[in-house]
């Protein structure tokens, strides 16, 4: 038997690819540090295709046919290049490594250029779509280069999601880690998704008094408009389920600590690099910091708020939040897009923004209607400086924006906070502004350190001697 995948690392990630592999009628060879696992697999689901268990690494790779593909499901970081350092030895020119991981994408890039002076593929691969995803069809984004996509990449579209026009979420996202660099930004905009959820969710229950299942309906209802997406249909889900232990509310029996892996963090940590603002990104990573920090929320929950105030109709209260919502949202999706740009720029990844809109219609965590028509807005302009510039957004944010004003009113009147919603609406209000203060800035920056500025009128940069007579020197 020769196998067209190898997998290795069979935690439920690599099982279910494995299976999903199967499924779709490849032969998939399995293999484990532990056999057990391996073990596990064909016993439970050896049945549903192709396997060829392993034990050892050799039997592994042997089982291969050639140009080998493997692929490797173990944790991020030192795992990874302990499974590369076992495997690579056993290849030759021409193989191809796949990394599923949650690689950082700068790790990729140093694993690829290693491995390519040995003639090795090396593939980093984002996989979105959790466990459920990864066996009945995941959004995937490999990097790596041209050549292994064309023997990789009809596999990964037969077992990949399909979008509703049936176009498989996968595509050649660029070279080296421009697969892994997309699948780090596609999890920021999942946690600033998941924050501006949750603020809504706090706003409708706090602020116009509904209570978890009332406000399951209204995200169930939300889910039928522009706001479609797995993740408001999961709220719903989740607000809706009462803890049978108690007969409480799900959500109130959970304590409040949001926990996190890196990714979204990762995306942040970039942004700032590539001085890119993805301040809604940010402040989703903040937001779940800040929910851990326990210590500083006792000692501060005595501060003083604001007093009651009456709020009018809840019923209309909730449509703005929904207006909130949708247009925060938009400006989430728009700071991930501007950090696509910057990484594909600065690592000559030539990364199209229309398919990668479209690979996220199906199988991952942040699939949603309306990438539909960030595919649109890209195909239709390819160089669109920002989504916001495209004038569909931007009616939408027009119409929304009263609205989405009014809920941050409420909001700070009633002492509810709303970082996502509001650092999305200063971005907005940044960005239209026909001036900012950063000409102050740079007066301040002048004063204290001679950092020069530049005139509005004129060409050059220039320095005022403040601790002098105050007249203008050129730098
Ligand atoms: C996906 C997810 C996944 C991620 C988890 C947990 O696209 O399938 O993004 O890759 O690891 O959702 O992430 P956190 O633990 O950081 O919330």
């Amino acid at each position: 038997t020769s196998a067209q995948i190898g997998v290795t690392g069979l935690a439920v990630m690599g099982r279910n690819l494995a299976r999903n592999f199967a499924r779709n009628g490849y032969t998939v060879a399995v293999h484990n540090r532990t056999v057990a696992r391996t073990n596990a697999l064909m016993e439970e689901f050896g049945h549903e295709g192709e396997f060829v268990a392993t034990e050892t690494a050799k039997e592994f790779v042997a089982a291969l046919e050639r140009p080998r593909r493997l692929m490797i499901m173990v944790k991020a970081g030192e795992p990874t290049d302990t499974v590369i350092q076992e495997f690579a030895p056993l290849l030759e020119p021409g193989d191809m490594i796949i990394d599923g991981g949650n690689a950082h994408f700068a790790d990729t890039r140093r694993r690829e250029r290693a491995l390519r002076e040995q003639g090795i593929h090396f593939v980093g691969t984002g996989v979105s779509g959790g466990e459920e995803g990864a066996l009945h069809g995941p959004s995937i984004m490999p990097g790596g280069s041209k050549e292994s996509y064309e023997s990789l990449g009809p596999m990964l579209e037969k077992i990949s999601a399909k979008a509703n026009d049936g176009a498989p979420c996968v595509t050649h996202v660029g070279p080296d880690g421009a697969g892994h660099f997309v699948k780090m930004v596609h999890n920021g905009i999942e946690y600033a998704d998941m924050q501006l959820i949750g603020e809504a969710y706090q706003l409708l229950r706090d602020v116009a008094g509904y209570s978890p299942a009332q406000i399951a309906d209204i995200f169930r209802t939300w889910n039928t408009g522009r706001l479609d997406s797995y993740l408001i249909e999961i709220t719903a889900e989740v607000l809706s389920h009462v803890d049978a232990a108690t007969g409480k509310p799900f959500v109130d029996i959970v304590e409040d600590r949001a926990e996190q892996k890196g990714t979204g963090r990762w995306t942040v940590q970039i942004a700032l690099d590539l001085g890119v603002p993805v301040s809604g990104i940010a402040e989703a990573v903040f937001a779940r910091s800040l929910s851990g920090h326990a210590d500083l929320r006792a000692a501060s929950r005595g501060l003083a708020g604001p007093k009651a105030t009456q709020l009018g109709e809840a019923a209309a209260f909730a449509d703005r939040v929904e207006q909130a919502l949708y247009a925060s949202k938009i400006v989430s999706y728009t700071q991930g897009f501007h950090e696509i740009t910057a990484g594909s720029t600065e690592y000559d990844w030539n990364i199209d923004l229309g398919a990668v809109a479209s690979i996220w219609r199906g199988g991952c965590i942040i699939r949603a209607a309306f990438l539909d028509r960030i595919r649109a807005a890209y195909d239709a302009r390819p160089d669109l400086p920002s989504l916001l510039s495209d004038e569909t957004f931007a009616q939408e944010i027009a119409a929304a924006q009263d609205d989405w004003r009014e809920v941050l009113v409420a909001a700070t009147r009633q002492g509810v906070p709303t970082p996502g919603f509001s650092a999305a609406l200063a971005y907005y209000d940044a960005l239209r502004a026909e001036r900012l203060p950063a000409a102050l800035t740079q007066g301040q920056r002048d004063f204290f350190g001679a950092h020069t500025y530049r005139r509005t009128d004129r060409e050059g940069s220039f320095h005022t001697l403040w601790g002098g007579d105050r007249s203008e020197v050129e730098a």
